[in-house]
């Protein structure tokens, strides 16, 4: 039997060590983080995510200031208010909920928000110190998806130095920042995307296997090693029938499940991880802000 990495409980375990340092935060500064959660327009997954995501920040001490803008918004205005948040002492971290609607260049909206707001990590300055950084750098704002990922693979207690890692993906939100946070743990990393030749044999070699792809049930069984650890990020709706629907991962899991050593459902694994580690990096956007 694999060992089902549950994310629910490692990212309840982590908003209770928040909670605890943001009530002694509180009795230190007598203020506690502020988050901003742009969403705009009217994806229904979106919805989804930021309802999660402010509850959650709630339930840890943090500040929502919640900005729901209408799908017809335009990019000077979204800026403007990212540029009134930027200088808003109250607010720690700013995150701007993906997609953006196609009229807005969603890079020039992220590069707007400054980097010691940047609850989300996308900012190419934070980019970067990723890519330079020391292994154990608790000031970073590190992209939260692959960040929980990490952080469930260190529930493993095992050694990943060395490990044959293979991500499959390279968006800026997942797929690159997980290859480096691997390269940190010293993994060899291999990064496989839609273009890549003989994809399934380079997965099937894989000691860790991070499926970030969008596509369900996308890794089956013949892509899998023996004993391989299988991350899975993807959070796809299938319908079952007409009236009903599913979530499922990017891998197949009952086909996957009994070959691997451990595994991520979906739902209940990265999903809850991602917005634990957004309340993490408020956290440390306060703190930084406040020289702690
Ligand atoms: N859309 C999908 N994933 C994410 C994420 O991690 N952050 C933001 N801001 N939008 C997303």
């Amino acid at each position: 039997m694999p060992q089902i990495l549950d994310g629910k409980k490692v990212a309840q375990k982590l908003k209770d060590e928040l909670k605890i340092e943001i009530d002694n935060l509180k009795s230190k500064f007598n203020c506690v983080p502020g988050l901003a959660v742009i969403q705009v327009g009217n994806v229904s997954a979106s919805s989804v995510y930021v309802k999660a995501k402010t509850k959650a920040a709630k339930e840890v001490g943090i500040n929502v200031f919640d900005h729901h803008l209408e799908e017809t918004t335009n990019q000077d205005k979204l800026i403007n208010l990212i540029n009134q948040l930027n200088i808003d002492k109250n607010i720690n971290g700013i995150l701007v909920q993906l997609p953006l609607p196609k009229t807005i260049n969603e890079e020039i909206v992220l590069n707007s928000i400054i980097p010691e707001k940047d609850a989300d990590g996308f900012h190419p300055l934070n980019v970067g110190k990723l890519s330079i950084s020391q292994k154990n750098d608790e000031k970073l704002l590190i992209p939260c998806t692959p960040y929980g990922c990490l952080l469930l693979l260190r529930e493993l207690n095992i050694n990943l130095a060395g490990k044959n890692a293979v991500v499959i993906g390279r968006s800026n939100i997942v797929g690159k920042p997980m290859s480096q946070l691997l390269l940190k743990e010293s993994c060899t990393i291999t990064t496989v995307h839609s273009k890549t030749v003989n994809i399934e044999s380079i997965c099937k070699n894989a000691d860790i296997l991070v499926a970030a792809i969008g596509k369900p049930e996308f890794v089956k069984k013949n892509w899998v090693k023996e004993g391989a650890i299988v991350i899975d990020v993807g959070i796809n709706r299938i319908k079952i029938n007409e009236e009903k629907s599913k979530l499922v991962g990017d891998v197949l899991f009952s086909e996957v499940e009994n070959i691997v050593s451990a595994i991520t459902p979906v739902p209940g694994g990265v999903g809850p991880m991602t917005i634990a580690c957004l309340l993490r990096n408020t956290t440390i956007a306060f703190k930084n802000s406040n020289n702690v």
